[in-house]
């Protein structure tokens, strides 16, 4: 008698321990414990621990998101690579999945992209499934180390299984490289018109285009961009989509370029080209040089293949090689821009592409923190907003002549200006404190032109996510992202509006919610 009542004693022991023992980290998704270090986004992608670089693999298939993106799992430095992958449905919320695709032979794995084969073109399927095949970069080590020039090689791989498992597929490299030391970062995409894969390619200096039936057998059919853009470092990461003017039945085709170094405020930056592409060869009459973002922290940002109504949605890196791997973060490092919409504008005779955050994004917004207010012109407000740190900052104006700033305690801050007078807004983190730990990082203001802005009132919206700060003016007509490292929560909003005719209107400050 007496022992089973001491054996019923130890059983409801052991099972109240085992009901108040910790959650394990070990579950993919059960990640809220450690979302919490200093620094750590609450609402932008972040890899659980350890390097994250380039988005990859962006692609839409049957209700899921995918994002791929350039992982190092072994330190939070870039080192070998591997495609890290997470998944969505409503591209906010994110669960982690196991690395999809390691190193082998033919070297480790850059960046590509991923398609949906609908039509099974490349016979990967057996059964009837839809194959999704990632198209990459292998980087051969030994190949860079030995000084040769072909150590850059294209590869794809296939999953039948809606992303979760990966084969390499047996003939690659699928494109090999004759000599070129920068050759890099496939995005393929399905050309309706003449019905076959093409594919957008880097070299260098220029971005080379090749076409396929079947995603094994390619073809080089032309190359642009030796003349075109900004030329100050090498050409990354290419995209190239059609996209509908805004309010006509036009259509364009933009070819986003990424560039390290070079880009306008130093270090690394994404510039575009609008223009035509008839399934040969892509041609512009636009002569200056367009940025997609003028902030630091934009970089090798691509787009989703595949989406329902054919939404252009980008997500970006938000870092730049010039102090990525200096940052003050120690379990992980770097985060993704929030995934935002591309549209595009005529305005004059130019053609300018526009990004802001999804919608979506937005659900994430609740309480008011600060609502429906008013800065007249000439006024000064400063208000104390506990949470501001992680916030969505809105307001309306015509006004071309304020400064918003965002301030804690220690006197850490970041400004933002509009300046008339020499036609720029204004990014300034030099005193947002964490700067020193690589030279560029806090050394100069980051400057855009505003001269696209036409008279009108437009919509200034700031997100704030205690490591990373996104500027988007007149409906993402004019972006700025730039990473700080404040060490304290901001909890300070300044308004300063010097333009005496026109007010900051329907100021209004909300709560972002943590998506961990
Ligand atoms: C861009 C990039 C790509 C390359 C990858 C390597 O940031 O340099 O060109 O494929 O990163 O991680």
């Amino acid at each position: 008698m007496k022992r089973s009542v001491l054996l019923i004693l130890l059983c409801a022991l052991v099972w109240a321990c085992k009901e108040k023992a910790p959650k394990q980290l070990d579950e993919a998704t059960n990640v809220a414990d450690n979302y919490e270090e200093p620094y750590r986004p609450q609402y932008h992608f972040t890899p659980q621990e350890k390097w994250m670089n380039d988005p990859n693999g962006l692609v839409y298939n049957d209700g899921i998101y995918h994002l791929f993106y350039q992982y190092y799992p072994d330190d939070i430095v870039w080192g070998p690579m591997h495609w890290g992958h997470a998944v969505s449905t409503d591209m906010v919320h994110w669960e982690h999945k196991p690395i999809a695709l390691f190193p082998d032979e033919h070297g480790l794995i850059f960046s590509g992209s991923a398609v949906v084969d609908k039509n099974n073109t490349s016979g990967f399927a057996k059964n009837g499934e839809t194959p999704l095949v990632a198209v990459f970069t292998y980087h051969l080590m030994e190949g860079e180390k030995a000084g040769r020039n072909d150590f850059q090689t294209q590869g794809i791989a296939f999953s039948l299984d809606n992303g979760d498992t990966w084969t390499k597929y047996e003939g690659n490299p699928v494109i090999g490289n004759s000599g070129i030391k920068d050759f890099r970062d496939p995005k393929v995409f399905w050309h309706e018109a003449t019905d076959q894969w093409i594919m957008a390619l880097v070299a260098g200096d220029h971005a080379k285009f090749y076409s396929s039936p079947d995603l094994k057998a390619w073809v080089h059919i032309s190359d642009f961009g030796k003349n075109h853009g900004a030329h100050g470092g090498v050409w990354e990461c290419p995209d190239l989509f059609p996209i509908k003017v805004e309010g006509s039945d036009e259509v364009k085709w933009v070819l986003i370029i990424s560039i390290n170094p070079g880009a306008p405020n130093g270090g690394s930056g994404t510039q575009y080209f609008v223009g035509e592409f008839d399934g040969n060869k892509f041609t512009t009459d636009q002569e200056e040089t367009k940025w997609l973002d003028y902030g630091t922290d934009n970089y090798a940002g691509v787009t989703y293949n595949n989406t329902p109504n054919n939404e252009r949605i980008f997500i970006g890196w938000m870092s730049n090689w010039d102090y990525a791997r200096d940052t003050p973060t120690k379990k992980w490092r770097s985060a993704m821009t929030l995934p935002r919409t591309l549209s595009l504008r005529k305005n004059g005779d130019g053609y300018w592409l526009s990004n802001k955050p999804l919608p979506q994004v937005n659900k994430l917004a609740t309480s008011d923190l600060v609502s429906s207010l008013e800065i007249t012109g000439g006024e000064t407000k400063n208000m104390d907003v506990d949470g501001l740190g992680q916030s969505k900052i809105v307001f309306k104006t015509r006004s071309k002549d304020f400064r918003v700033s965002v301030k804690n305690s220690l006197g850490e801050k970041v400004d933002l200006v509009m300046d008339s007078k020499s036609q720029s807004l204004i990014l300034d983190r030099m005193k947002s404190r964490k700067v020193d730990f690589q030279a560029e990082f806090g050394n100069k203001k980051h400057h855009a032109p505003i001269d696209q802005l036409g008279e009108e009132a437009f919509e200034v919206v700031i997100y704030l996510d205690w490591s990373s700060i996104e500027v988007f003016v007149d409906g993402g007509l004019l972006a700025m992202t730039d990473q700080i490292f404040p060490t304290e929560p901001f909890q300070k909003l300044i308004f300063e509006n010097s333009d005496e005719e026109h007010k900051l209107q329907d100021v209004v400050v909300k709560q972002m919610q943590s998506i961990w």
